[in-house]
């Protein structure tokens, strides 16, 4: 019998996976990308390419078949959000590889799908109601409302906030603008703080990694800003409970899970979730730095059937804030030299940074880390102020 190489594929080879591709060759394995555009800078880590639309299974299924004999497939991951993790999950079902169900993946990306279910199967979560475009805009609820997209090109965009019924339908047109699938979701407006608790399930066993929280600009635009890590805990107990029911409720068996959820200190709602190793400076930097833990290692070894590892360190606290474009503008070009020497916080470079947001771009980011909660609370705060005020 003819002997192949062990192969993992790859769904997306672009440069927000080129240190997930790089680190599965360092493990020994063949990699396979599958990216839609040939010049993908991934696959210069790639001993296969797969050239077709993350965004439709059935042509990657059918190209992987023709590569089928030549590589053991061995496992598959995905480091991106939306369609690319169904993909994910087909690939998975068709080759018989470790991930999880398509219609799990199906429900956890769309966001209308995904408050439906958890309304239904008993999981906190804001009241919601979804608008088609050129649907008549009934809502059975009081506001005030989160209008969203249910599933858009370009994460934080085409959100708003609406206090009255009568601003609700210029709301409405600006998410279904953003919404690859036309639909907007009209959630219940919830305060307090946004937690992301990320677990990995092992065959429907739980390990949990951390509990981080976001921050963001807050309104009008809600632009993602960053990360802080120890999260309250208080927030990271609701988080923890939440969790578990949710991976309960939609039968997640083999995944990372990360799931975001506002705690108004009282109690959790999940509001979004992720089924992919994620991104946004989480396993890049933030992760690496506060409990010296490599989510991207560990996602292969997920794939192959090995169990990922406990983390064991306790986060040191980790505070990563990106600047976006006007911040830098505001600041001028020594803008890193200036948050060094005030605040001791250091510029971070990862792939995958750059993301336009409504009508802004991140443009850098810092880290700030301290001995204590509190004294990393001083530093970033007296650094928010300062920058607000430039
Ligand atoms: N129902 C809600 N009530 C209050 N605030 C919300 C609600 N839903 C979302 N938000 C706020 O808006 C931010 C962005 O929302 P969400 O996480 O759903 O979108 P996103 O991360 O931009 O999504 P994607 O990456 O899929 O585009 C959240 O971090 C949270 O602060
Ligand atoms: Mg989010």
């Amino acid at each position: 019998m003819k002997r192949t190489r062990k192969a993992i594929i790859s769904i997306a080879a672009g440069g927000s996976q080129e240190r997930l591709l790089q680190q599965i060759r360092k493990r020994g394995f063949a990699a396979i990308g599958v990216d839609r555009n040939r010049k993908a800078t991934g696959f210069k880590y790639c001993d296969a390419r797969v050239v077709a639309s993350t965004h439709y299974a059935a042509s990657v299924i059918k190209k992987l078949e023709k590569l089928k004999s030549s590589w053991d497939f061995s496992g598959i991951v995905v480091q991106s959000s939306g369609e690319a993790t169904v993909t994910a999950a087909k690939v998975a079902r068709h080759f018989d590889l470790r991930y999880v169900a398509p219609d799990v993946a199906d429900i956890v990306v769309h966001k209308d799908r995904l408050m439906k279910e958890l309304h239904k199967r008993g999981v906190p979560a804001p009241k919601a109601a979804v608008i088609s475009k050129g649907a008549r805009i009934k809502i059975g609820f009081p506001p005030p409302y989160f209008v969203k997209p249910s599933l858009s090109f370009r994460s934080h965009s085409g959100m708003s906030v609406v206090e009255s019924a009568a601003e609700l339908q210029s709301a409405v047109r600006c998410a279904i603008a953003e919404s690859s699938e036309g639909k907007a979701n009209v959630e219940q407006f919830i305060h307090g703080v946004d937690i992301l608790t990320i677990d990995w399930v092992s065959d429907g066993k739980l390990t949990h990694v951390a509990t981080i929280e976001e921050l963001n600009s807050g309104p009008p635009h809600y632009y993602g800003l960053g990360w802080r890590i120890p999260a309250n805990r208080a927030a990271e107990e609701a988080a923890a409970q939440l969790q578990k029911r949710y991976i309960k409720a939609l039968g997640i068996d083999n995944a990372l899970v990360e799931t975001a959820m506002k705690y108004d200190g009282k109690r959790a709602r999940m509001y979004e979730g992720g089924l992919d190793l994620g991104g946004d400076g989480v396993p890049e930097v933030l992760l690496p730095m506060s409990i010296r833990y490599d989510l991207i290692d560990n996602g292969i070894s997920l794939a192959v059937e090995n169990s990922p590892q406990v983390p064991t360190a306790r986060p040191i606290p980790t505070y990563l804030r990106f600047l976006l474009r006007s911040d830098i503008k505001k600041g001028g070009k020594n803008i890193y030299t200036r948050i060094r020497t005030r605040f001791g916080g250091a510029r971070v470079d990862f792939k995958g940074l750059i993301d336009s947001m409504d009508n802004e771009t991140r443009a850098g980011a810092v880290v700030f880390r301290a001995k204590t909660v509190t004294a990393l609370r001083k530093r970033t705060d007296a650094f928010e102020k300062w920058l607000k005020d430039l």
